[in-house]
């Protein structure tokens, strides 16, 4: 069964965008219909092609696009239930929680009406950063949803908290909101 209401997945360019497409497969193979924006960034980490392949449909990229004349940062966040950012990185959460509308993945967070889902990844010091830890408060402030980050290994080669949550407790977190 497809259900009428998309999740946009929103992906930000951390070496955990790699657990990112498990995520939106495991979201997909459930029966929600995902659609997947990528920062520039994220596509040094993982290919448009294995989202396109995992949706059926090439992730967005491009902030005009032309799939969407209105724009995709109006048409992704209409009859849309649920957003999740994974991995939200330092700069993604930083624009989100300023309201910068900077790039198609900020723009389209400020039209979105659903609940937002964010999973952090970044090094320990990143996450320590006085910075990173206002710009968390705020988004929480706002209304946004945290899942992560965890403790463990993380791709500095240190053990620390930074590591974005697996693809299984992000499913969980977003039951609530998945019908
Ligand atoms: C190998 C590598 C790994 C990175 N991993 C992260 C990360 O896990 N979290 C993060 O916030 N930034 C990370 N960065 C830095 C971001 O890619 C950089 O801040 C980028 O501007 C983020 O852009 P975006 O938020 O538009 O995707 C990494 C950079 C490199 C080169």
């Amino acid at each position: 069964m497809t259900h009428s209401k998309r999740i946009v997945v929103g992906i930000a360019g951390g070496i955990a965008a790699y657990k990112s497409a498990m995520l939106v497969s495991r979201l997909v193979q459930s029966g929600q219909s995902v659609s997947v924006v990528m920062t520039t960034s994220a596509t040094q980490f993982v290919g448009a092609a294995t989202f396109s392949a995992l949706t059926g449909s090439a992730p967005v990229i491009d902030p005009f696009d032309p799939r969407f004349p209105l724009g995709p940062h109006i048409e992704l966040a209409q009859n849309c239930k649920l957003m999740i950012v994974a991995p939200a990185t330092a700069r993604i959460i930083a624009s989100c929680s300023l309201g910068l509308a900077n790039d198609l993945l900020s723009t389209l967070y400020l039209n979105m009406e659903c609940p937002v889902l964010f999973a952090p990844a970044m090094s320990a010091a990143m996450w320590d950063n006085p910075a990173v830890q206002r710009n968390i408060q705020q988004l929480q402030k706002d209304g946004g949803h945290l899942v992560g980050p965890e403790s463990g290994w993380l791709s500095c080669r240190r053990v620390g908290l930074g590591r974005m949550s697996e693809p299984e407790a992000i499913l969980q977190a977003c039951k609530p909101w998945l019908e």
